[in-house]
């Protein structure tokens, strides 16, 4: 059994500008400011003036322990060129949050305060996470600018789902702090193993470009009357890390989704479903062209016989229901599926994960299994990490350590590489 290294989460003597504009989530702020220090990193931190009506001079300067850069021209300090001075300074630019008229300034060149011209003279890596109303993030100009900023090498931290300050729900609320800084780590980690073998042997050495890839993700949702349901603690995060994985590396991704919190990536075909059969039917229609499915999603095992169509009320201290078994989606794309599909499951068991992770690869005839311990704090369906045991179908077993699940994403799309190389000059030997 082969053991992956853990990749490095820490920030030592790392350099970053932070760049603060003026959402309501600037408040969490200080918070990323903490969280960077603590891994390590040195902060220095940029705001605009609208992002100081929502956070404090005396807390970012208190919490990244340097001045605050928010001005251009000040009064109380000799005039000079700091903006160039940060810009040369820092090894990455993290905007956190980033308000919709800061997306079009940079989008644009336009660099009328400090910020923005200090960004503006910056030549490394950028990563920015989006904060605005859904409304303002799903403005055509807000996902043209996005998407024109990706193109050019910014990484974008997706927004979450939920609740907005406006009190609707929805997608743009800022990624979580925690969320942030773990991106920021992983970005670093990926740069450091860039350099070394370890590298090679979590991405693998080709692209997926000119291939499609479908993943599924999330969990399904089996209605009990108009207003309960089953389902389960499925996240969806590794399916989505696996979709944004897969498109970095050139895929033309479909990502099938049950309910999450999560924003559908961008560049990537969405499918919304909710129930196990409708999980089925979208995940057949589009394998059927597919050349790689990642099937990261939970749907429900079991599902009410029979839907009550009015609510069930609490008339005796017991309810009786049948539940039977939901469709196999794993199953029905074993039967149907093409010679050239690889097909990689998963499998969360809470007691002997090999056996029945391998005992599930055989029936459902699947090439891989990423097999995960259930009931663990730092992995398993809500953790922004997890440890996997890869199984390939020709009983090779590989465990990894924790990884964020970007990394396990990336590990695992590169075993697929390499797994579709061996087949590609088998079939070449062979004289196919
Ligand atoms: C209470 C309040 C909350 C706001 N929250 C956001 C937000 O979360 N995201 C956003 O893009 N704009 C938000 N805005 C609007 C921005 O403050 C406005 O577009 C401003 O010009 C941004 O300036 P800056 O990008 O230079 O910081 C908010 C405005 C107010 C009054």
């Amino acid at each position: 059994m082969n053991t992956i290294e853990k990749s490095s989460t820490s920030l030592q003597g790392v350099r970053i500008a932070l760049g603060i504009s003026g959402g309501i989530a600037a408040y969490k702020a200080p918070l990323i400011i903490r969280l960077l220090v603590k891994a390590g990193a040195e902060v220095r931190v940029l705001a605009t003036a609208n992002a100081l009506q929502f956070t404090t001079r005396a807390t970012l300067e208190t919490l990244s322990e340097n001045p605050l850069e928010s001005a251009l021209f000040s009064s109380d300090k000799p005039i000079g060129t700091q903006h160039i001075d940060t810009a040369l300074w820092a090894d990455v630019f993290l905007l956190a949050p980033t308000t919709a008229n800061l997306i079009g300034k940079i989008a644009s060149g336009i660099s009328d305060d400090v910020l923005t011209s200090t960004l503006c003279a910056f030549s490394g890596p950028v990563m920015l996470a989006p904060s605005m109303n859904t409304n303002m993030y799903e403005n055509p100009v807000t996902k043209k600018n996005l998407k024109f900023l990706r193109s050019i090498g910014f990484t974008i931290i997706e927004p979450d789902i939920g609740e907005m300050a406006c009190h609707t729900h929805g997608v743009g609320r800022m990624a979580e702090p925690e969320r942030i800084v773990a991106e920021v780590c992983d970005f670093f980690a990926s740069r450091k193993l860039g350099e070394s073998k370890v590298a090679k042997n979590l991405a693998g050495s080709g692209s997926f470009a000119g291939q499609k890839v479908v993943v599924t993700a999330g969990p399904c949702r089996e209605p009990i009357d108009p207003v309960r349901y089953i389902s389960n603690y499925s996240s969806g995060k590794m399916g989505y890390a696996l979709a944004v994985a897969a498109r970095e590396m050139g895929a033309d991704v479909t990502l099938i989704s049950g309910p999450t919190n999560l924003a559908p990536p961008d560049d990537v075909a969405f499918v919304a479903v909710e129930t196990t059969s409708q999980m089925q039917s979208a995940t057949l229609a589009a394998v059927r062209e597919a050349d790689l499915l990642l099937m990261a999603a939970a749907p429900v095992d079991f599902a009410p016989t029979t839907m009550s169509t009015s609510k069930i009320k609490k008339t005796s201290s017991e309810l009786e229901m049948k539940l039977s078994a939901s469709p196999d989606i794993l199953l029905s794309v074993a039967k149907a599926k093409s010679s050239r599909l690889v097909v990689v499951g998963f499998a969360l068991e809470t007691d002997d994960m090999l056996e029945n992770a391998t005992g599930k690869l055989r029936a459902k005839d699947l090439d891989m299994i990423v097999a995960n311990p259930a009931g663990v704090s730092d992995a398993g369906p809500n953790s922004d990490t997890n440890r996997a045991t890869l199984i390939m179908c020709d009983g090779d077993v590989e465990e990894t350590q924790l990884l964020s699940k970007r990394e396990l994403a990336r590990l695992i799309l590169g075993r697929v590489q390499r797994l579709q190389d061996l087949r590609a000059s088998r079939s070449v030997s062979e004289g196919n």
